[in-house]
């Protein structure tokens, strides 16, 4: 293989940048040549691919979000978009592509590999849900940022003495929130893998309150329903002043933890080195601190598990 391209895709995560520039250097070190492609699948399938060069990655190691853009597209679901995008990089004399992103993005990978176009996929994603990897690149970071948001918001929880639910991301995924709220020692967390009743939920807050405790806090994951309407109900049952954050895309941004970093170059390493072995519909990940590859259809055919280990621990540390 002497030509390679690389995208982003989906929603944007922390590291990817550091994930880019690991592709690009890697592949350059072994003297291929290495193709960014600007906005996801939609600009592959319009062509919107540029030559790297190792300075085209110099200064972004530290940045978030993506040099490379990204999107969502409905166009390269069909087998006519995917049909154009493979002939874009055909044109080039493109031989593989490393998908840097979430579920969504593998699809497209998986499809262009059933085409004979080689892909592999590095998950890049806030939610870290992705089977096959202990960490997805962006999760580090986007928990460090609720982590000292919530530190902020209990301040002034305890000065007006409130309760509040805070809403964070992961669409289907809670480990966000459970990370979060063990890590924030928050008195519920709410996923959308094993929901606390609500009796459960105003019990602990009552008995807090008994207590003498000056503030809750309540994790919320977006999956599981509206934060808002939660608080809602919340205040109408227990009378408590009740306030609600939803935390959103500030989650998604910023410089990439040192973690995040380090894993964004390992995958996006081990993505080249296996494209340069000829071998394509993997998906990257690490596994005890061992960096892996998986089947990319086994992958998507798979559920990304909490640990519910982590989810009792943290019920055993708010009582
Ligand atoms: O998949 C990453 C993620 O941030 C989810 O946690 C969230 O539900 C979704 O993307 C939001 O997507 P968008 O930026 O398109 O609103």
């Amino acid at each position: 293989m002497k030509k390679i391209g690389v995208l982003t895709s989906g929603g944007d995560a922390p590291g990817m940048n550091a994930a880019v520039r690991a592709v690009v250097r890697k592949a350059i070190y072994h003297e291929l040549e290495v193709y960014g492609v600007y906005n996801g699948y939609e600009g592959l399938m319009e062509g919107n691919i540029k030559k790297m060069e190792l300075g085209s990655v110099g200064d972004i190691i530290q940045r978030g979000g993506t040099i490379l853009y990204s999107a969502r597209s409905n166009e390269f679901k069909t087998d006519a978009g995917q049909q154009k995008a493979i002939e874009q990089m055909r044109k080039i004399g493109i031989e593989g592509l490393i998908v840097i992103g979430g579920d969504g993005s593998f699809r497209g990978a998986e499809k262009l590999t059933q085409k004979g176009f080689p892909c592999i996929g590095v998950p890049g994603t806030i939610d870290n849900d992705i089977p096959g990897t202990d960490y997805t690149i962006g999760f580090d970071t986007a928990l460090n940022t609720i982590v000292n948001a919530v530190d902020k918001i209990r301040d002034t929880a305890t000065s007006h003495e409130r309760t509040y639910v805070i809403e964070v991301m992961g669409r289907d995924a809670g480990d966000l929130a459970l990370w979060a709220g063990l890590a924030n020692g928050a008195e519920s967390v709410i996923i959308p893998e094993q929901e606390e009743s609500f009796e459960s939920v105003v019990g602990k807050l009552k008995r807090g309150q008994e207590r003498g405790k000056k503030h809750s806090i309540i994790i919320l994951a977006e999956g599981v329903g509206s934060g808002v309407e939660y608080g809602k109900r919340i205040e109408e049952e227990t009378s408590m002043d009740t306030r609600v954050t939803v935390l959103g895309h500030i989650q998604r941004g910023g410089s990439p933890s040192g973690y995040d970093r380090v894993l964004a170059s390992r995958l996006g390493a081990k993505s080249v080195d296996l494209l340069m072995d000829g071998v394509g519909g993997r998906v990257v990940g690490v596994e005890n601190n061992i960096v892996v590859d998986h089947d990319i259809s086994k992958v998507l055919s798979e559920k990304h598990a909490v640990n519910m280990n982590m989810y009792k621990l943290a019920n055993q540390l708010s009582i």
